[in-house]
């Protein structure tokens, strides 16, 4: 009777009762191998409440099968309140933060005292920069730490602690964030991009145990464990669920080898073994032998590898680098000479057919001019000349950059020539007669060479002939340069400012009167101390104080004959604190909020200075000679062009350029007259170590304006901005329909 009561009242969960005791009777027959207690086995994956008593879902979670979707980006939506007043909302910087994906793959390399220095060091100069994240633990540290490697010291030499502590540690700082776990030795050799290559083939919702799978010394046949020695991967979900275990297994488990140790606990706790295939990836792995002849390992066991083990010290980590990364060349070179070929073939069933193939196969053709505008014109060079330089005189001494890229380019003809050739001619340079190079934006620099050349034969004839040749240096993958994360803490009172300024502008009421505020810039501040020429914009700034209660907007007068932008930046930057974010602007820019946050991303206090390159919009009365003005806020882009010869424009932040013009002070003394011909682009150019990063900023338009261009500037600088003004009035078309349009009004 009380036994039907259970029933009937559990007779909904009855499926997932039977379900759940099918799942344990199969697991225990898998698990039936290792010891210990089977149901303590079964129950152990799921939370504390034993199964039959618990909640169905927290059961069902207690296993993520197949429909387990954990790895799925989810988007994190903003909620308002709207009785809070409105703050604004800090927005992460990634997509990637927003949408919860996880990094690939982490590495742990496991080092001790006695090799930090040695083997780890070798490790790091091998792999380590191919992976993204890659942390060093050991047991204890020396008193050296080499440079440039994050080391984790746990305090303890035992084997098994530094193990234990290690995956503690994984866990606690990188569990969440990573999809992948390797585990590496310091005398493992690695090959790092096959390494992650495998990773990018597995599925990642999956508990994956994946190394060189070793039988346990006198242990049953089926378990196995990972070598430590070779590396293994762990997925995330493993490592999620084998930490809760891991304090048992430190006090259970008794073992030697911190790498049998975990192999045991993962077996005993989850079940799971180790394995070295999966998904149809194999893990290769290559153990060596005493004295072995690298040079001559060409066997595929080898070259397939991708650890190797045991490796004794850094002389054979650097030439098992060095034979890997042959291996690795011979590939990449072989599998381009397949894509050329399949190229060719492929081509030939194209509409072009055969004389669709470009030289060289596989790079982008040459660029087609849609107009004589845009014709790319070549650079003429002899081996000792140049014959269009930088500062525009008509020939100069061929030197530095440019006099290796000649010697190297003549060089390589020479080589390919002699590759062809062989071996019946031997060809040797006598002279470069004409040279010729471009640079193609599309594929790279192009050269064209007129070589004399001696051809010597076989028997020892020889004769000399003129050949051209033609080559490109293509452009290969772009770089991306790693630049430090700008926190927003950063921001100080310029930044908060702008960022009001930002806000408001969004108010298109406002639009109008904001782009007047920056009176406190240094080109026009020397003309306050004269009549109040900006009576008026401070009257409008008082007002608008008086509006936004919180805004305040200080100008600063100065009053100077020669507007030298660095005496005046030298002003400013007195009165502002050593953290604030500078953004220099003429009166005739259009700002919005798009640039000002390139602005502060862009600018990295004491790593990076930010210098965009405005685009200039043209003279309307030029471009448009009376007709209606065509361009609308959303095509703003479309008549103007970006102005090369403007330095106004600049981001920094002061400590910055307090460095930059100490060092400057010191390096002229008291010749103050210097500072008229520098712009502050200059100092931070000459003066400072930074990087100087110069683009063009679609987010920062100028109105046409004609500038009056001072002629107590230095001559760089006046004729900068009267080339300034002069490209400024409209394009080449634009100016001829104007000059066409004005003949025709003449002659009638
Ligand atoms: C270790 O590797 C990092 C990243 O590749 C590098 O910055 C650092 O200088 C290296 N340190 C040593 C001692 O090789
Ligand atoms: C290209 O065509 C040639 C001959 O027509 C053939 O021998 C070769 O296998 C083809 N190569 C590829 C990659 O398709």
């Amino acid at each position: 009777m009380r036994l039907g009561a259970v029933l009937s009242a559990l007779r909904p969960a009855l499926p997932l009762l039977l379900g759940l005791s099918l799942g344990c009777s199969l697991s225990l027959l898998r698990a039936s191998w290792s010891h210990g207690a089977a149901e303590e086995r079964c129950l152990a994956p799921g939370p504390p409440a034993p199964p039959a008593r618990g909640a169905p879902p927290e059961a069902a979670e207690g296993r993520p099968g197949p429909g387990h979707e954990d790895f799925r980006p989810r988007i994190v939506p903003y909620y308002r309140d709207p009785n809070k007043p409105y703050k604004k909302v800090l927005r992460t910087r990634y997509i990637q933060t927003e949408l919860g994906f996880h990094e690939r793959l982490f590495v742990a390399v496991l080092t001790s005292k006695a090799t930090l220095n040695t083997l780890a060091v070798a490790v790091n100069k091998t792999v380590a920069h191919h992976f993204p994240r890659l942390l060093y633990f050991t047991g204890l540290r020396s008193a050296k730490v080499p440079h440039g490697m994050v080391l984790v010291a746990h305090g303890d030499e035992r084997p098994i602690w530094l193990m234990y502590e290690t995956m503690n540690y994984i866990h606690q700082h990188f569990g969440s964030d990573y999809d992948w776990f390797y585990i590496m030795q310091d005398d493992t050799y690695a090959q790092a991009e096959q390494v992650k290559a495998l990773v990018t083939h597995l599925s990642i919702n999956q508990d994956v145990y994946l190394g060189r799978a070793e039988e346990f010394i006198g242990g049953d046949e089926q378990a196995r464990y990972c070598h430590g020695g070779f590396g293994y991967l762990l997925s995330r979900s493993l490592l999620l669920k084998l930490h809760p275990h891991l304090d048992s297994c430190r006090n259970e488990i008794l073992s030697v080898r911190p790498d049998e140790w975990l192999g045991r606990c993962i077996i005993d706790f989850l079940g799971i073994t180790c394995v070295s295939q999966l998904q149809g990836q194999h893990y290769h792995t290559y153990e060596l032998a005493k004295n072995t002849e690298l040079e001559k390992e060409e066997e595929e066991d080898f070259q397939a590898a991708l650890a190797v083990h045991p490796v004794s010290d850094m002389t054979l980590m650097y030439r098992l680098h060095k034979q890997f990364s042959r291996i690795q060349l011979d590939r990449v070179y072989q599998e381009i000479q397949d894509l050329q070929m399949q190229i060719r073939n492929l081509t030939a069933l194209t509409p072009a057919g055969e004389a669709g193939v470009t030289w060289p196969v596989g790079i982008n053709a040459p660029f087609l001019p849609k107009s004589r505008f845009e014709v790319i014109s070549w650079d003429y060079f002899t081996e000792q000349h140049l014959f269009s330089c930088p500062d525009g005189s008509p020939k100069c001494e061929l030197s530095g950059a440019s006099k290796a890229d000649v010697s190297e380019i003549i060089e390589s003809a020479v080589e390919q020539l002699n590759r062809l050739y062989q071996p019946l001619l031997r060809f040797s340079k006598r002279q470069l007669l004409n040279g010729y190079r471009r640079f193609d934006p599309t594929r790279g620099m192009e050269y064209t060479l007129d070589l004399l050349l001696e051809a010597a034969t076989q028997k020892g004839h020889s004769h000399v002939l003129a050949k051209r040749v033609s080559l490109v240096r293509p452009l290969s993958k772009v770089e991306i340069i790693p630049m430090p994360y700008v926190t927003v803490q950063d921001l100080d009172f310029v930044a908060n400012f702008l960022d009001m300024f930002a806000m408001n502008t969004l108010d298109t009421h406002d639009n109008a009167l904001l782009t007047l505020l920056f009176i406190y810039h240094p080109y026009d501040a020397q003309r306050v101390g004269q009549v109040d020429v900006f009576a008026g914009v401070k009257a409008m700034v008082g007002e608008l104080e008086k509006r936004y209660a919180e805004v305040k907007i200080p100008w600063i007068s100065v009053k100077t004959e020669v507007p030298s932008q660095v005496k005046l930046m030298d002003i400013v930057s007195k009165k502002h604190p050593v953290d604030t974010l500078f953004f220099l602007a003429s009166v005739w820019t259009e700002i919005n909020m798009e640039f000002l946050n390139r602005c502060r991303m862009n600018t990295i206090s004491n790593w990076q200075v930010f210098f965009p390159v405005h685009f200039q919009e043209f003279n309307p009365a030029l471009v448009y000679r009376g007709e209606q003005t065509a361009s609308s806020s959303t095509d703003f882009l479309r008549d103007g062009h970006f102005d090369r010869h403007s330095f106004a424009e600049a981001c920094f932040y002061n400590s910055d350029y307090m460095t930059a013009r100490t060092k400057l002070a010191a390096d002229i003394l008291d010749r103050d007259e210097v500072l008229e011909n520098m712009e502050v682009f200059d100092v931070f150019l000459h003066y400072s170590g930074l990087h100087v990063f110069r683009a063009v900023e679609p987010g920062l338009v100028q109105k046409y304006t004609l500038r009056s261009c001072n002629p107590r500037l230095s001559e760089e600088l006046y004729h900068r901005c009267v080339l300034s003004n002069l490209e400024g009035l409209a394009s080449r078309s634009h100016l001829a329909m104007a000059l066409f349009e004005q003949e025709q009004a003449n002659s009638t």
